[in-house]
């Protein structure tokens, strides 16, 4: 049985709560934290813990072996960094950080104190998704030579100006940092390790600091060339979420709203996994999907010595690298190579 603690009780929380609330066998909820007074007494009150309003109060209880990070992105390495130096094991929101340096903080502090850190990147998860996997690990595509990527979401003004940190430089991030995170790390997971990068951005129609909408070329260094296409502008809501692969012997779509539908799926030769493509689909409540419980048992598994990481520290590194690449592009009109330069 782990004690665990959550800061930061807004919007994904939630999924966090019931997660938790899911593995009572393994998991206790003790504190949690928010500044925002309500919105602690009110998950309290709800799943039975000790609420907080300063962090660093709370990290002093003795009795916290896990805190889960849901707070603005970029205080994600302060709040895991505090949290490890603690000795405590850490579950962060993605992304873990919106820049390098401070990313690299956080696996640094992670390594040091000899605590987990674990990027949550539910998505990979998705029974889709490992179907997906499984597809590529068994070679059933042949030579891929396209990957596509489409984030047709819709995020209203109202949205932005809910909180103040959202579509901020130094708290968020853009449509590619925030809300295609999960696709860009599917692409680095599926697909391997990006070479260089070509993309340009723009703010269309919100009033935030960073982008709304986006395309980028992705050339991975085993020859696959990927395109990322991002806006939170489609009319009149959520659209489509999608990976699609394109290689010698195969041909897959997964879309629906966040990858939750196999929309295609032929292959030159038959594999059992074929039969599971229909009750493979599913609909999610949100976009958030159903990937947190999941990775919630990854987590124990792994801190129990049963598994390993399904997204370590420098794994979800990965995909922030891409999208601080995809940003140097857009912003200087060149072509980035990676590794970027610190
Ligand atoms: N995995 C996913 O699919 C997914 C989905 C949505 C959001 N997220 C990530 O989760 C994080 C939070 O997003 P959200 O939509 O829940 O945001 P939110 O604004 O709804 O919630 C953030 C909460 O953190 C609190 N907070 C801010 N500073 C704090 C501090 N110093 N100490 C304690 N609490 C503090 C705020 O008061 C707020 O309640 C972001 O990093 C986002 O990228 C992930």
């Amino acid at each position: 049985m782990y004690k665990i603690a959550l800061v930061g009780c807004g919007r994904i929380s939630k999924n966090h709560f019931d997660s938790i609330s899911q593995l009572k066998d393994e998991l206790k909820l003790v504190a949690v934290c928010d500044i925002i007074p309500e919105r602690a007494r009110e998950a309290a009150e709800k799943y039975g813990a000790i609420p907080y309003t300063e962090y660093d109060l709370m990290l002093q209880r003795d009795d916290i072996d896990i805190v889960s990070v849901c707070t603005p992105s970029g205080l994600h390495p302060e709040h895991g960094i505090k949290a490890a130096h603690r000795g405590i094991q850490v579950i962060t929101e993605k992304p873990m950080a919106i820049t390098l340096e401070a990313a690299d903080a956080l696996i640094k502090a992670c390594d040091d104190n000899h605590v987990q850190l674990f990027v949550v990147k539910q998505n990979r998860l998705n029974t889709t998704m490992q179907l997906l996997k499984r597809a590529i690990d068994k070679g059933r595509f042949g030579k891929i030579y396209l990957v596509q990527s489409n984030v047709f979401w819709q995020r209203p003004q109202s949205y932005y100006d809910q909180a103040k940190w959202r579509g901020t430089w130094e708290f968020d991030g853009g449509s590619f940092m925030n809300q295609a995170s999960h696709y860009i790390d599917a692409l680095y997971w599926l697909i391997g390790p990006v070479d260089y990068v070509m993309a340009e951005t723009a703010t269309m129609a919100r009033k935030i600091e960073t982008e709304d909408t986006g395309v980028a070329i992705l050339k991975f260094r085993n020859g696959v060339i990927g395109t990322v296409n991002v806006t939170m502008l489609t009319y009149p809501k959520n659209y489509e979420g999608s990976i699609t692969i394109l290689g010698e012997k195969g041909t897959a779509k997964i879309g629906g709203v966040a990858v939750n539908r196999i929309e295609k799926w032929e292959f030159e030769e038959y594999d059992d996994d074929d039969r599971l493509v229909m009750e493979t689909n599913y609909n999610p409540p949100n976009v958030y999907g159903l990937g947190h419980l999941p990775y919630y048992k990854n987590v124990i598994a792994t801190l129990n010595g049963a598994a390993d990481a399904n997204t370590d520290g420098r794994s979800g590194r990965k995909s922030l690298e891409i999208i601080l690449a995809i940003y140097k592009s857009a912003q200087t009109g060149k072509k980035v190579a990676l590794p970027l330069k610190l």
